[in-house]
């Protein structure tokens, strides 16, 4: 099989590039990025030079640029990691959102119908689903209620799809997963942040009053769920996927595990003003995926982040390069100036 993976670059592409190559010695993956700030060519470190491996420097809304590389390509199935992603960025910048996460989608879309690609898998976020402050799960079927420019961006691309499944029958499916933690995740992202912060005695910033609480999945039990739904999902199909961790944890007690882990104490934490819109919780029904396609992830949350923060002590480089210039403008805009 030969999958055009878009946004390879970046955290979860990456992760789910070097897992297909790994299980699946035939197949081929055509990497497509535009390599922003969040795209990295060392998150794929050893696997550029794998034959069976191919990148390709480029926009996913850039319509003449993805209708020759697939005609060239042309590839079994395509996965759309491609996002700009960052809910603060989106809070400071919509602009660059809209452009990727929609109508770079219409643009996929569209080389889809024309092509006649076989699979399309849009890698969504439950963050489409808004606010689950009193109780309960968002189901697969439960209305989009974005709250953040980011999450309205990708709503709006889950709107697209849909839409064109409806229009023209194209073959196409919807993942929405909750966060994920691991390897290669910027560090802009809060465990990143906090890990690396206190690798380096910084202070790390908790928004409002830490309750806050998010469904956190390793990023390898997010690739196999995809890798399912890649070969066993049902076409015009949305598969929410999610750890449901019980009981759930708060940013706070998040926080001090972290803290705990790099053998630092409370004194670390920096209670800074709330994210604009912040919603407090986020929560999926994971039923239909388990049920219809035998998904389970393989972590727990607490062998997960011990791996996760390992990594980052054991890979001071990858990180270190990363939290200079652009990096930095972007720290003091968001922590020092807010
Ligand atoms: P990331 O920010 O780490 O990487 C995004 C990648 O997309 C980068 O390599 C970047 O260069 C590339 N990119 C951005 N705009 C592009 C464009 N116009 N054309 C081509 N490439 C472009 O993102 P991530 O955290 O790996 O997220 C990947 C996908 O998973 C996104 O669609 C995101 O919405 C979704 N998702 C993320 C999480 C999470 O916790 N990180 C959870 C659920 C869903
Ligand atoms: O739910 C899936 C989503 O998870 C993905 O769709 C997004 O792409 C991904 O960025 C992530 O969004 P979040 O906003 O939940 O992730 P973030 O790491 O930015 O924040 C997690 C929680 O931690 C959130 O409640 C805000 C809080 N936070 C975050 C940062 C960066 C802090 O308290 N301090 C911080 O400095």
């Amino acid at each position: 099989m030969k999958i055009l993976v878009t946004g390879g670059l970046g955290f979860i592409g990456s992760n789910f590039i070097r897992y297909m190559l790994a299980k699946y010695s035939a197949y081929q993956i055509v990497n497509l990025d535009k390599v922003t700030y969040a795209g990295n060519f060392e998150n794929l470190a050893g696997i550029d030079k794998d034959p069976r491996y191919q990148f390709f420097k480029g926009d996913i809304a850039d319509s003449k640029l993805v209708n020759s590389l697939i005609s060239v390509q042309k590839p079994d199935a395509i996965i759309n990691f491609a996002a700009e992603t960052h809910v603060d960025r989106s809070i400071m910048n919509p602009g660059d959102f809209i452009n990727t996460d929609v109508f770079g989608t219409h643009i996929l879309l569209n080389a889809v119908k024309d092509h006649n690609v076989k699979r399309y898998i849009q890698i969504s976020t439950d963050e489409v689903y808004g606010d689950f402050d009193n109780g309960g799960f968002a189901k697969e079927t439960s209305p989009l209620r974005p709250s953040s420019p980011y999450a309205a961006s990708k709503a709006g691309g889950d709107l697209q799809v849909l839409a064109f499944r409806r229009t023209y029958n194209l073959p196409v499916l919807i993942t929405r997963c909750t966060n994920n933690y691991g390897p290669y995740q910027y560090p802009e992202k809060i465990i990143p942040l906090f890990i690396t912060n206190l690798l380096e005695s910084k202070t790390i910033p908790v928004y409002g009053d830490g309750q806050q609480i998010r469904d956190w999945l390793h990023v390898d039990d997010h690739c196999s769920a995809i890798d399912l739904v890649l070969h066993k999902g049902v076409d015009g199909e949305i598969y929410n996927i999610g750890a449901n961790q019980n009981p759930e944890i708060t940013n706070l007690e998040l926080t001090k595990r972290i803290i705990t882990a790099c053998g630092k104490d409370e004194r670390s934490i920096e209670y800074v003003k709330d994210r604009a819109g912040h919603d407090r919780r986020y929560a999926v029904d994971v039923a239909k995926i388990k049920t219809e396609l035998g998904w389970e992830p393989k972590y727990n949350f607490d062998s997960g982040i011990a791996q996760t923060i390992s990594w980052y002590k054991n890979n001071l480089e990858w990180w270190k390069k990363i939290k200079t210039g652009e990096y930095l403008n972007y720290y003091k805009q968001q922590y020092v100036q807010r």
